[in-house]
C-alpha cells in the first residue's frame, strides 16, 4: 500500500500521497492542497520544496554524495572526457563508441558562429564583463535560428542542442579576444572540445600554438566537475523559463544569467577578489574570518557553504587535488592558494563554520586552477557556464519531453494595501 501523511486544518483532514524516489527520498505531493483547502505552501528560498521528479543527477548532501546518471562523479571524473559526460546527461547513458563519434562530429561540425554575430561584439565596451556578452550571445542565437528553434519539435530541440554545446566555447573565447582586442581565432574541428577552446583562447595569427594536454586535461576535469548540478538556482531557471516553451537559447541565457551571480556561479570570481584583498591586506586569514562572521558586516567567505552540502563538497574534494596536481605538474606557485589553505584551515577550526557545517564548495579551489592555466578572473564564471551547458540542456529535455509539464507559476501571500480608491494627483 502507498504511503501517505495527514494534514488537519480547521474541521478538514487531507490525506496527501507520499512520494518516494529511487534513493529512498520522500517528498509530499500537494498538488490537491489548495483545491482541498484553500491553503498554498509558503517555503523561503524552496529550502523544503521539490519543483520536479528527475532522472539526471543525484545528490545527497549529508553523506557528501554526487552522481550523474547514478555514475559517482568521482568515476567520472577520473575516467571520462568532458564530451563523454555531456553525451551521459543528456541521453541517459554512456555513448557506445559509434554513438560518441556521431555525437562528436556533430559538435564539432557547428562550431562555427554566424559572421554577422560577430560584429555583434563591437557593440560591447572593451571592459564588459564575458557573462554580459556570453547571455546576450547565446540568447540572439534564437535570431539566428528561428526556423528550427521549436522546443515541441524533436529534431528543432536536437540541432538547438547541439548548436549550444558547439557554439559556447567560440562565443565565450571571443568574449575574452574582444576584453584584450586580439582578431577572434576560428574553431578548429581538429582539436578536442577543450583544446578547441583553449586553441581560440590563446592562440594568436603572429605565432604557433600548442594545446598543452595537462592544461587540456585540467580543463576538462573542471568542465565535467560542473557539469550538472540538479535543481540549483540556475537549473530551476531554466526548467521555469523552458516551461513557458520559450526557445532553447533564450532558455538557457535565463540561466547564464542566473548563474552570474556571487551567491552561485560568480562565487569563483568573488573567491579570488576575496583572496587578492586578503593578500593585499597581508595575508591575516583570521581577520577576514572573524570579518565572516559579523553579523553586521555583510562579508561571506566566498567559496564557503552550500544550500545542500552540509558534510563535504565532492567536487570539492576533486578540485583540491587537481589544483595541487596541476600546480606541481605545471612548477608554478600561486601565494593565493597558501592564502586559501590557510582560510580554509581557520574557518574549518572555528566553531561558527563548524555549527553551520560551512565547508569549502566547488568554487573555493577551482580559480586557483583557472589562474594557474592563464584564465582570466572575469572569466571564471564563464567557465563554470561552459561546464554547466549539458546540464541545463539535460534538464530542460527532460521537462519539456515530459507530457505533464505544465508552465511554471507559483503563487504568493498578498501583504500589501487592500482596495483602496484612487485619488487625483492635486489632492494626494
Ligand atoms: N560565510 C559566512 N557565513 C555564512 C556563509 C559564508 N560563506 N555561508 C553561510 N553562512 C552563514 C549564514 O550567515 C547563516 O548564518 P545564521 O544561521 O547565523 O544566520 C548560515 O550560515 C546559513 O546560511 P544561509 O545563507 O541561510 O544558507 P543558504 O543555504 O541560504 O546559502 C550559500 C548557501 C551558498 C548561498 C551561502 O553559503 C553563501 O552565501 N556562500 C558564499 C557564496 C558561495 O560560495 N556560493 C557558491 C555556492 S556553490 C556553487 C554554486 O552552487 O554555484
Amino acid at each position: 500500500m502507498s504511503e501517505t501523511a495527514k494534514l488537519i486544518f480547521g474541521d478538514k483532514t487531507i490525506e496527501m500521497p507520499v512520494i518516494t524516489g529511487s534513493e529512498g527520498e520522500k517528498a509530499l505531493d500537494i498538488s490537491r492542497l489548495r483545491g482541498d483547502t484553500g491553503l498554498i505552501t509558503m517555503d523561503d528560498g524552496y529550502m523544503n520544496t521539490g519543483s520536479c521528479t528527475s532522472n539526471v543527477t543525484f545528490l545527497d548532501g549529508e553523506k557528501g554524495i554526487l552522481r550523474y546518471r547514478g555514475y559517482p562523479i568521482e568515476q567520472l571524473a577520473e575516467k571520462a572526457t568532458f564530451l563523454e559526460v555531456s553525451y551521459l546527461l543528456i541521453y541517459g547513458e554512456l555513448p557506445d563508441k559509434e554513438q560518441f563519434e556521431i555525437f562528436r562530429n556533430n559538435v564539432v561540425r557547428h562550431t562555427m558562429i554566424h559572421e554577422d554575430l560577430k560584429r555583434l561584439y563591437d557593440g560591447f565596451p572593451k571592459d564588459s564583463h564575458p557573462m554580459a556578452i556570453l547571455s546576450s550571445m547565446i540568447c540572439t542565437l534564437s535570431g539566428y535560428y528561428n526556423d528550427s528553434s521549436d522546443p515541441l519539435n524533436p529534431r528543432h530541440r536536437e540541432i538547438s542542442m547541439t548548436r549550444l554545446l558547439s557554439k559556447t566555447p567560440t562565443i565565450a573565447a571571443y568574449s575574452h579576444k574582444k576584453s584584450i582586442g586580439q582578431p577572434f581565432v576560428y574553431p578548429r574541428n581538429s582539436l578536442s572540445y577543450v583544446g578547441n577552446f583553449l586553441n581560440m583562447m590563446f592562440s594568436v595569427p603572429a605565432e604557433d600554438y600548442e594545446v598543452d594536454p595537462l592544461v587540456e586535461k585540467a580543463l576538462d576535469l573542471l568542465l565535467i566537475l560542473h557539469a550538472d548540478h540538479e535543481q540549483n538556482c540556475s537549473t530551476s531557471t531554466v526548467r521555469l523559463v523552458g516551461s513557458s516553451r520559450a526557445n532553447l537559447y533564450a532558455t538557457i541565457a535565463s540561466g547564464i544569467c542566473a548563474l552570474w551571480g556571487p551567491l552561485h556561479g560568480g562565487a569563483n570570481q568573488a573567491v579570488i577578489d576575496m583572496l587578492e584583498i586578503i593578500r593585499d591586506e597581508g595575508g591575516d586569514v583570521n581577520k577576514f574570518v572573524q570579518l565572516a562572521k559579523d553579523k553586521n558586516s555583510t562579508f561571506r567567505l566566498m567559496g564557503f557553504g552550500h544550500r545542500v552540502y552540509k558534510n563535504f563538497d565532492p567536487r570539492a574534494v576533486i578540485i583540491k587535488k587537481a589544483c595541487d596536481d596541476v600546480l606541481r605538474k605545471m612548477g608554478k606557485q600561486d601565494p593565493l592558494l597558501d592564502i586559501a589553505r590557510k582560510l580554509e584551515e581557520a574557518a574549518l577550526t572555528d566553531s561558527y563554520f563548524v555549527d553551520r557545517k560551512l565547508y569549502p564548495n566547488v568554487d573555493f579551489y577551482s580559480g586557483i586552477i583557472y589562474r594557474a592555466i592563464g584564465i582570466p578572473t572575469e572569466m571564471f564564471t564563464v567557465m563554470f557556464a561552459m561546464g554547466r551547458m549539458p546540464g541545463w540542456i539535460a534538464q530542460w529535455k527532460e521537462m519539456i519531453e515530459n507530457p505533464n509539464t505544465k508552465i511554471g507559476r507559483p503563487r504568493q501571500v498578498f501583504t500589501g494595501a487592500q482596495s483602496r480608491n484612487y485619488v487625483e494627483m492635486g489632492k494626494r
